[in-house]
């Protein structure tokens, strides 16, 4: 039979006959590829009639069981554990670890007797990077395959629960013409899986890779079909990396793992603040502490700032973990509000550990960091920062303050400052001396006067 050929939309799936440059169902730009298109038969499928329709009270709610992997970083992002028979999709930039984490996990559950597949490394290259591991499984079951309909029946014929397929781009079906880790591939690969995992009852974690811009290969597809999708992210020149939720059919999103990456494997960061302000760079001046939230979890963080004289025309502003457009919009604020000239000066920002903040809640620390740097005067350092600045200069309120709070306090901070507005918002009695305020001129007054 004729195949005919398609374009698909690397990033949505839209199929259409010729090639297009932008997809009208997502918007992308140059995102359609040849392929071939899925033989309608195959679609279509022939009348079946279900017999098993059940009333909504005769679902049982019993706690589902969750095999714990006793890596309590991951526990919390999979929403408390492995729900059997569910496919987690485990994404991440190439290197960060993710083969790692998967490894470390088949040493942790021995019991439910791991099954690892790879299409993309050899068995020794399995076998070097477990030698480095601290803990390994050595009855790991191991197999290098790249057709799904072998690595399908072999999971079937394993009395193994939990299996981790690495990676979804690297297998291929034979019901599919294209190549693997074409949309098609990954789509049809990623169904057999589901439907394995379904039927079956096994846990299934698929490994991804992430494409320049950042998101998953063939994503918005594989995001619809998978439970859970995790993503490993963190900067390669740093050692920690974040696991962050972004869908959980079983489980909040709003958890992140933090891990550090060490010769040994990654080991999980427990108190994530302690370890990020441990190098903290004390009486110098551009330096404040903020309390980010991630998830439902609040971190403390060095925000720093370096504001120094322009040498060539036009002054650079640099944000590295932190949006640039905030802190031009931060800019903007200080020197309209408070009559501070920075427009001759270059300014850089970062932000310590290798960290993305993007929570506004982090205002007014960047503000106090920049003013700090400008005039040469360092901040007090057992003292946290809150609020989010407004363009008129107003200090807004945040979320969660008393978790921010009870944080910095946690950690021997003695003073805190947040919005005026929040704080009738604080129930707990908390060991720490707290000042609100609410306008961003107060804050220069407080901290440098
Ligand atoms: P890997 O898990 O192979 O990444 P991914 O599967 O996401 O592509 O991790 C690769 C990186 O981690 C590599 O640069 C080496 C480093 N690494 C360590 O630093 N320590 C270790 O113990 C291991 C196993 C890897
Ligand atoms: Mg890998």
């Amino acid at each position: 039979m004729k195949q005919k050929k398609i374009y698909v939309c690397n990033n949505c799936g839209f199929e259409s006959p010729r090639w297009i440059g932008k997809c009208p169902q997502c918007n992308e730009w140059n995102s359609f590829i040849e392929d071939i298109s899925i033989s309608k038969k195959q679609a279509v499928s022939t009348k079946k009639i279900s017999n098993n329709i059940i009333l909504l009270k005769d679902i049982s709610t019993e706690q589902e069981y969750r095999i714990k992997t006793e890596i309590s970083e991951l526990d919390r992002v999979l929403g408390g554990g492995i729900i059997p028979g569910s496919l987690v999709l485990v994404g991440g930039d190439p290197g960060i670890g993710k083969s790692t984490l998967m490894l470390q996990l088949c040493s942790n559950i021995q019991k439910c007797n791991p099954f690892y597949i790879t299409g993309e490394e050899s068995l020794q290259q399995i076998k070097y990077r477990s030698q480095r591991l601290s803990n390994v499984n050595e009855n790991l079951l191991l197999l290098a395959e790249t057709n799904v309909e072998a690595i399908d029946s072999a999971i079937k014929n394993t009395n193994s629960n939990v299996i981790i397929i690495d990676s979804i781009q690297s297998v291929y079906s034979d019901r599919v013409e294209s190549t693997p880790g074409s949309i098609n591939q990954v789509r049809e690969s990623a169904m057999m899986f589901m439907q394995t995992a379904k039927k079956t009852g096994k846990s299934i974690f698929l490994i991804g890779h992430i494409n320049k811009e950042g998101s998953l290969a063939g994503p918005k597809i594989l995001e619809h079909l998978v439970d859970t999708v995790i993503q490993f992210e963190g900067e390669k020149q740093y050692s920690y990396r974040i696991l962050r939720c972004l869908k959980n059919r079983f489980g909040s999103t709003n958890e992140i793992g933090v891990f550090e990456m060490t010769d040994k494997g990654l080991n999980e960061v427990l108190n994530p603040s302690e370890v990020f302000l441990s190098g903290m760079n004390k009486d110098e001046s551009g330096v404040a502490i903020v309390a980010t939230m991630e998830g439902e979890r609040p971190i403390l963080l060095e925000v720093q700032a370096l504001v120094t004289p322009t040498n060539y025309g036009i002054p650079q502003r640099s944000a590295t973990g932190f949006s640039l457009k905030r802190l031009q919009m931060i800019l903007a604020v200080l020197e309209k509000r408070l009559g501070l000239n920075f427009s001759s000066n270059d300014v850089f920002v970062n932000i310590a550990g290798g960290i993305s903040l993007d929570d506004t809640a982090c205002d007014l620390g960047i503000a106090a960091a920049l003013v700090s740097s400008l005039r040469d005067i360092p901040l007090d350092t057992k003292t946290c920062i809150i609020g989010e600045i407004g363009l008129t200069g107003e200090v807004r309120s945040v979320s969660h303050i008393e978790n921010r709070i009870s944080e910095s306090a946690k950690l021997g901070f003695n003073t805190t400052i947040i919005p005026t507005s929040t704080i009738n918002k604080i129930i707990k009695k908390i060991d720490i001396h707290i000042k609100s305020i609410d306008k961003i001129s107060t804050l220069i007054t407080d901290l440098f006067l």
